[in-house]
């Protein structure tokens, strides 16, 4: 029997590193969920180009080209129905969405975010931790909701903080964390191995985190 699998869309606006992890991972035949696009805000984020080389279909939208945010997330939203998205993984992607865009997408949108959630929401995470001098960092994939960077939390990974860590230092170590953790987390979504109680996402017993890892293993 074929899986049926989920039509997903990855949204981005530079690098694209957690992108290619997850389109990646979308390969393998039993991966319940293919990528059938990469929207990004900013025409020139070097991942378009890697998923154009890949033959994947692209889409940019230059944000600043719409008079307002409505007018943007309508281009985006067309863009998404055009090729059937039914859940969408924001990975890298810079740009607020208004809370009717996010409600159209309760539940079918997650991101990645490079902390451990709640802690150090927003931008200049790695600083920021360093800073406050906290032992362990880490990532999290979580669904999206209207505040930023808040929402239920699918998986997280800690990453240690070492005391000769620089920012540069301590991004490379999550974002390695990230690459795993991402592909792990769209896989458990869209699967059906979640469920949502309240704001706590519940993953079924067979793939539940380790608690030495903190994250689903498979
Ligand atoms: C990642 O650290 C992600 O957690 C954050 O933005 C960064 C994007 O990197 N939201 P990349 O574009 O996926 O390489």
């Amino acid at each position: 029997m074929t899986l049926k699998k989920v039509r997903t869309a990855i949204l981005i606006s530079g690098r694209g590193s957690n992108m290619q992890a997850l389109v990646e991972a979308a390969r393998a035949p039993d991966y319940p969920a293919e990528i059938v696009l990469i929207a990004s805000n900013r025409p020139e984020a070097p991942g378009l180009a890697w998923a154009e080389a890949q033959g994947i279909k692209t889409l940019a939208l230059d944000h600043t080209s719409y008079a307002t945010r409505d007018a943007f997330e309508a281009s985006l939203q067309e863009g998404l129905d055009a090729v059937g998205t039914e859940f969408v993984a924001l990975a890298g992607f810079m740009r607020l969405m208004t809370p009717t865009f996010v409600k159209r997408w309760h539940d079918r949108m997650i991101n990645i975010h490079p902390s451990l959630l709640p802690s150090f929401k927003g931008l200049h995470t790695h600083a920021r931790a360093i800073a406050a001098g906290v032992r362990i960092s880490g990532c999290t994939v979580h669904f999206v909701r209207p505040e930023m960077d808040e929402g239920p939390i699918i998986a997280q990974a800690a990453v240690p903080v070492l005391s000769s860590d620089t920012e540069a230092s301590l991004a490379a170590r999550i974002l390695e964390a990230e690459h795993t953790i991402y592909p792990t987390a769209l896989r458990l979504v869209t699967s059906d191995r979640t469920r949502r109680e309240g704001e706590k996402v519940i993953i079924s017993q067979d793939v539940n985190p380790s608690p030495t890892l903190y994250s689903p293993r498979e």
